[in-house]
């Protein structure tokens, strides 16, 4: 059996010690307040249950949970901790916690500030995105059909495999999502958060049980992170390669059109007197690079079925000669774009495109001087 200390000891802490007393492990709980405050909690737990400073919890667990308001990580002690499994469980709440920029741009989570605040800890997270009655309720004997699992995510592959079997003994699965920063994928906000929610009820309503299986497609529906590329749902390798060739191809290496487009590529609408096939795009890519400097295109989704692809997307650049007869304002400008492409035999036959130039007119006139606004 374990010896599980507890670095703070509320609604998350208090359920998860309860779990563990149940399965026969003993708990050391702690809090900001001491540990007279955690008498009445102890003695409801029984003689597996213990009082104790954060010092002493963080000593004495053989792992160590994290569990308190995001906000209070950096006081938790390192010196305890070292060479120890520490789960947190700590979600991002601006309202209690104050503002975290990297986490709200997608730069890091909370599970990586707490593994930097303990760099010879091995910080697991777990147990964030389970509403703690639910986490109370939904604990199964190992294969029971209906036995829930859980995300972990943490960089030391060894460190999961103890947290793992250890949530076996409080009654969950786990399901493993990857190093640390792929926590994002079950923090607030995304679909995995909502696991365990019933819809109709919600935090009212008796949780619902989540296999792996269930936890894994709701994972992969997360947003993807800053620094991931676009988001791509159901396009096959090949047809995000050619889709993203040819993006290259209009952000300024026009030559690999002939690589993605086929001989005959239908391009609705045409531009007027536009070839088919990429020598009638060429043209146009040279004219929109002399319009814009740095000109590139930013894809945000593709989305594949059956041949056929749909990208969202935005042309950026300096705007610096005339575009739609609107004169060079030299500021960053942004064209969003949406495009369906056709696949056969491994090219881009045909292309429907749709760009929004009466948004980038208006930006672009807003940007002039008043003087050149208006007409007559
Ligand atoms: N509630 C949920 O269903 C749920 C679900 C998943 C994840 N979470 C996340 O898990 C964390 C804990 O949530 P909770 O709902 O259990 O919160 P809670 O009920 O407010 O409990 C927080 C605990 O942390 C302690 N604490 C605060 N600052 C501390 C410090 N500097 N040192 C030691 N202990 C400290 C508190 O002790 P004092 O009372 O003495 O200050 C209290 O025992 C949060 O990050 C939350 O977002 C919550």
């Amino acid at each position: 059996m374990t010896t599980i200390g507890f670095i703070g000891s509320g609604k998350i802490g208090g359920t998860l010690a309860r779990l563990a007393v149940d399965a026969g492990h003993d708990v050391v709980l702690s809090n900001s307040r001491g540990p007279e405050t955690l008498q009445d909690l102890a003695a409801q737990l029984g003689p597996r249950a213990r009082a104790a400073t954060v010092d002493e919890a963080a000593q004495a667990g053989d792992i160590v949970v994290a569990t308190i308001p995001l906000k209070a990580f950096p006081e938790i002690p390192a010196g305890p901790l070292r060479g120890k499994i520490v789960i947190d469980t700590t979600n991002y709440n601006p309202d209690r916690d104050g503002r975290f920029a990297g986490i709200e741009d997608g730069t890091t989570t909370a599970g990586d500030l707490l593994q930097e605040h303990l760099p010879e800890a091995y910080v697991v997270k777990a147990f964030n995105n389970i509403f703690f009655k639910h986490l109370a309720t939904l604990g199964r004997p190992s294969g029971a059909p209906d036995r829930s699992a859980l995300p972990v995510a943490g960089n030391d592959p060894t460190a999961k495999t103890t947290v793992t079997a250890l949530l076996n003994t409080l009654g969950y699965d786990t399901h493993d999502a990857g190093p640390l920063p792929e926590s994002r994928r079950f923090a607030p906000g995304t679909p995995a958060h909502h696991a365990y929610l019933n819809p109709a009820g919600m935090f009212t309503a008796p949780g619902r049980p989540a296999s792996a299986a269930i936890l894994k497609t709701l994972l992969a529906a997360a947003a993807p992170a800053a620094h991931d590329g676009p988001a791509v749902y159901g396009a096959t390798d090949e047809e995000r390669r050619l889709v993203e060739t040819l993006y290259r191809a209009v952000g300024g290496e026009p030559d690999l059109l002939d690589d993605v487009l086929a001989p005959g590529w239908e391009d609705i609408p045409s531009a007027p007197g536009q070839r088919p096939g990429p020598a009638g795009l060429k043209p146009i890519i040279e004219q929109f690079h002399t319009s814009f400097a740095d000109a590139k295109v930013v894809l945000h989704d593709i989305i594949g079925s059956s041949g056929r692809v749909a990208v969202r997307a935005e042309l950026t650049g300096i705007h610096r000669g005339e575009f739609l007869g609107v004169p060079a304002t030299g500021k960053p400008s942004s064209i969003t774009i949406h495009e369906f492409h056709q696949i056969n035999h491994g090219r881009i036959v045909r292309t429907w495109h749709l760009e929004d130039l009466h948004g980038w007119l208006q930006h672009a006139v807003n940007q002039q001087p008043m003087s050149r606004r208006f007409i007559g």
